[in-house]
């Protein structure tokens, strides 16, 4: 992008930043702050929402500076010309950052950036980031933007008979229906999962039942889908509808022990699931290189919280799985305590014994990270 008018969009920019409200989306923010200033244009809000975004995406390496300072180094990663526009307001904020004319030829924005900063890029608190993953604080990462697989996907086969997810296109009336969308770390994660058709499957924490949708594709496994939120369940029902794929629902909240699950007029006790899926709520690390304003808000000392929570559900949901039968524990963050150590602590409390490990490597293919542990019940 080339950022003409960099004063004076740098100085909206600041504006939207300091007004930005966390954890509300930035997306959310942005849309709202143009609303609300009809002056800016097209180009404008394009230009305003980069140098935003740009900053939000350097994660760490201006938490110890001001804002204003770290939006104007931010700046470097953008392209200019001429160079000028960019010495001008670092001169007109007080600050004695300069750079010389053929600065964006040269492309040296991350040695200056790491200068001025007196340390090194990073995204993440480091002491948090699975050791298989220590790469996603490496500096080359401002760069790193994961694909918009659901975009991608549909762009190229809205119009193509056969893609992944339809099962019966006969019945099908528009072909919109045929397509679900998912990023490639869940089609990943969800082919580790083999479900046979015979099989009972209990997606525990369905949410619009994005997981269940994907092995839907792939068996005939009679499904069952719970989530605390009714409205969530009923997204995923709406989707399921449009995909003709039968399965049993229900809410259920299981931060409280359960005795027996009811969906619909069937009743379930213990030792009845073949294979249980826990795509737990988690702090969704593995995906803040599509959602930055994380790096810097999240509240990091309230892992361990988080990391009950999953704890507790896991709990509550295993004695519902038969003996000899799969538990997949899943979580869309990077990030040592609600993994590793989530397993760990399954491993000790619980009669499920690891046969599996993955940490899915987002920053490889451009796609979110994810983890998944898979367990077998004694
Ligand atoms: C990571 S999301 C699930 C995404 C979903 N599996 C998919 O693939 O689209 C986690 C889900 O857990 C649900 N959840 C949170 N607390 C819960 C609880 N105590 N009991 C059951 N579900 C819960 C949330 O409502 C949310 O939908």
């Amino acid at each position: 992008m080339n950022l003409r008018y960099y004063r004076s969009r740098f100085h909206s920019a600041l504006q939207l930043l300091q007004g930005y409200k966390y954890p509300e989306p930035f997306h959310i923010a942005a849309k709202n702050f143009f609303k609300k200033n009809k002056k800016f244009g097209s180009k404008d809000r394009k230009a305003i929402s980069e140098i935003c975004y740009t900053y939000l995406r350097c994660g760490l390496t201006f938490s110890q500076i001001e804002l204003k300072e770290g939006l104007l180094l931010s700046g470097l990663l953008l392209d200019f010309e001429p160079a000028s526009d960019w010495n001008n307001v670092s001169k007109e904020l007080g600050y004695s950052h300069e750079v010389s004319d053929d600065f964006f030829i040269q492309e040296g924005a991350f040695d200056f950036i790491s200068k001025a900063v007196e340390e090194t890029i990073r995204f993440y608190p480091s002491e948090h980031v699975l050791p298989e993953l220590e790469h996603y604080n490496k500096p080359g990462n401002l760069k790193f933007r994961p694909k918009n697989w659901a975009k991608d996907h549909t762009d190229d086969e809205a119009t193509k008979l056969g893609v992944i997810g339809c099962r019966e296109l006969a019945v099908n009336q528009t072909l919109d229906a045929t397509t679900q969308v998912q990023d490639l770390s869940s089609q990943f994660i969800c082919h580790q999962i083999k479900a046979e058709d015979h099989e009972k499957i209990w997606d525990i924490c369905c949410g619009a039942g994005g997981k269940t949708l994907n092995l839907s594709s792939q068996s005939r496994s009679e499904f069952y889908l719970s989530d605390i939120r009714p409205q969530i369940i009923e997204n995923a029902k709406s989707r399921f509808r449009s995909m003709h794929y039968d399965a049993n629902y229900a809410v259920v909240d299981l931060s409280k022990s359960q005795k027996e699950l009811r969906f619909g007029a069937k009743n379930i006790a213990s030792d009845y699931f073949d294979i249980i899926i826990a795509d737990v709520p988690c702090s969704g690390s593995g995906t803040w290189f599509r959602t930055p304003e994380h790096f810097t808000r999240f509240d990091y000392a309230s892992l361990s919280k988080v990391a009950d929570k999953q704890k507790t559900i896991v709990k509550n949901a295993a004695s519902f799985l038969k003996k000899g039968g799969r538990f997949y524990y899943i979580t869309c963050s990077i990030f040592n305590e609600e993994n590793t150590e989530v397993k760990d602590w399954i491993i000790e409390n619980t009669d499920l014994i690891l046969v599996n490990e993955i940490a899915f490597d987002g920053i490889k293919h451009k796609a979110d990270g994810m983890y998944m542990a898979e367990f077998v019940r004694q």
